[in-house]
């Protein structure tokens, strides 16, 4: 166990879990997902779910990791409940798939790069043309994953923390400046109102569900990472507060990422909104037209920055999602680090091949499977979203708070939040914890888990 390594300061811990948090998720899954449906009121139970449900959550996931030291599978059994570790395995698979399409994503973003830097920002129009060349995204892709599984086995501090504190905040100020710029073109007026005036006949239970998903997936919650993550966090630091501050900026780059898609969408619209239902596809069409609409080298260069910023959200993310199943094999099957990375790493390229190949190349994989009472066939990357995100991460939440509630008991999960944080013992935050991780969200999140299965595979549809 020695030598596993550890964040070098409070800031180190809050920096990485920041950056594993603040990623695509924010940037190109948040808009897609408010564009798919419901607009503003899904925004409302986005938040909703962040701030009630998620928030509790995160601080439990934090607090087992720091209380046990060990990976997502580990933490149960150093609690003394082997056969809960089936939550933690369940969340390497959860890690595994994730990682798998969210590689491919990374790898088209990646791309983007050399696309905006040569000035080619007709690539909107062609973006159906720029997935199903699958060598080249393929190649993008795969030097993605080297470049995640490079900094992985680097190590805690050396690689992970050192990259997420360098660009965080310039990321930020890129978006800001856009968000700036994209208000003062004409119609934009149209895509805020759609982003920020809730019309909650909208809201059906996809929405609800999606939202869940998101917000799960957004927060890099219910698969372990945050276990993991825990786990190199010093005795003294304040899970509370931390966890509060990885929420209000995880949920805050959403929130501006939207305000910087939205109106772009009004503009070139002509306030007629038609572009928000594109799917995965949104950022990587509206985003060259923005760039393009500045025009020249400067849109060159506004272009390119923004996608190496978007790229290193990215590498923090996917260098979180590739450590859950690393730290695991490093902990329970005594593997040297820089070969239990590159091996996982491989293996989880691999696993990707179908999302890479299921935009339009391989017609299997992309009209891949048809939901029972569905119209139309899912591709397998959107297969990958609804069954990791939409499913798994939120039961994975369920049963990580259920079973720190009952299992291993409230007032031992109360003990490890209250070292570092002084104020907690008696206060209104450790009330509503107590609330929401014993009672609240196992029922809500049981409930919805299984709503949302009958629903987006059964065609059964309950609300
Ligand atoms: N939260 C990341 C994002 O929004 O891009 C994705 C992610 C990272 C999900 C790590 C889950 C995870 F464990």
């Amino acid at each position: 166990m020695a030598n596993r390594g550890g964040f070098s300061s409070k800031l180190g811990f809050i920096m990485a879990a920041a950056g594993s948090a603040v990623g695509l998720g924010n940037i190109w899954g948040f808009p897609y997902e408010v564009g798919q449906g419901g607009g503003a009121a899904f925004v409302v139970v986005y938040l909703i779910f962040c701030f009630i449900l998620c928030y509790p959550v995160m601080v439990t996931e934090i607090a087992i990791g720091r209380k046990t030291q060990k990976n997502a599978v580990g933490a149960f059994n150093d609690l003394g409940y082997k056969k809960w570790n089936i939550v933690g395995k369940m969340g390497i698979l959860s890690g595994v798939l994730i990682l798998s399409f969210y590689n491919v994503i990374a790898g088209w973003a990646f791309g983007y790069i050399f696309e905006m830097a040569a000035g080619n920002f007709g690539i909107a129009e062609q973006f159906g043309d720029y997935i199903v060349d699958i060598f080249t995204v393929g190649a993008y892709g795969l030097a993605f994953m080297a470049t995640t599984a490079f900094v992985v086995s680097r190590g805690v501090s050396g690689g992970i923390e050192k990259a997420a504190k360098l660009l965080m905040p310039t990321l930020i100020i890129m978006i800001l400046s856009l968000v700036i710029y994209s208000l003062t073109l004409e119609n934009s007026f149209a895509g805020l109102q759609f982003y920020l005036v809730p019309d909650f006949s909208e809201l059906t239970g996809s929405v609800i569900y999606n939202a869940m998903g998101q917000a799960f997936f957004s927060l890099s919650l219910g698969m372990g990472a945050l276990i993991t993550y825990g786990s190199y966090v010093g005795k003294n630091d304040n899970i509370i507060s931390s966890a509060a501050f990885i929420t209000l900026a995880d949920v805050g780059i959403a929130l501006i990422a939207g305000l910087m898609i939205f109106p772009l969408i009004g503009f070139m619209t002509d306030g007629t909104m038609t572009e928000v239902g594109r799917g995965p596809g949104l950022i990587f069409v509206t985003l060259p037209q923005i760039f393009g609409s500045i025009g020249g080298t400067l849109g060159a260069i506004v272009g390119t920055t923004f996608f190496v910023l978007l790229c290193f959200a990215a590498l923090t993310s996917t260098v979180s999602l590739l450590e859950v199943p690393v730290a695991y094999v490093v902990d329970e099957m005594s593997i040297r680090r820089s070969r239990a990375v590159w091996l996982v790493a491989t293996l989880i390229f691999i696993t990707g091949i179908p999302s890479l190949v299921g935009n339009g190349y391989s017609e299997f994989f992309t009209n891949f499977i048809v939901y029972v009472g569905a119209d139309k066939a899912t591709d397998f990357l959107s297969f990958m979203n609804h069954l990791a995100n939409d499913t798994l991460l939120p039961l994975g939440g369920c049963l990580i708070v259920f079973f720190a509630a009952h299992v291993w008991k409230k007032h031992n999960l109360d003990e490890e939040l209250s070292n570092g944080a002084p104020g907690y013992k008696g206060s209104f935050v450790q009330k509503y914890l107590n609330f929401a991780i014993s009672y609240l969200a196992p029922t809500v999140l049981g409930v919805l888990f299984v709503f949302t299965v009958l629903s987006t595979f059964f065609g059964i549809k309950i609300i």
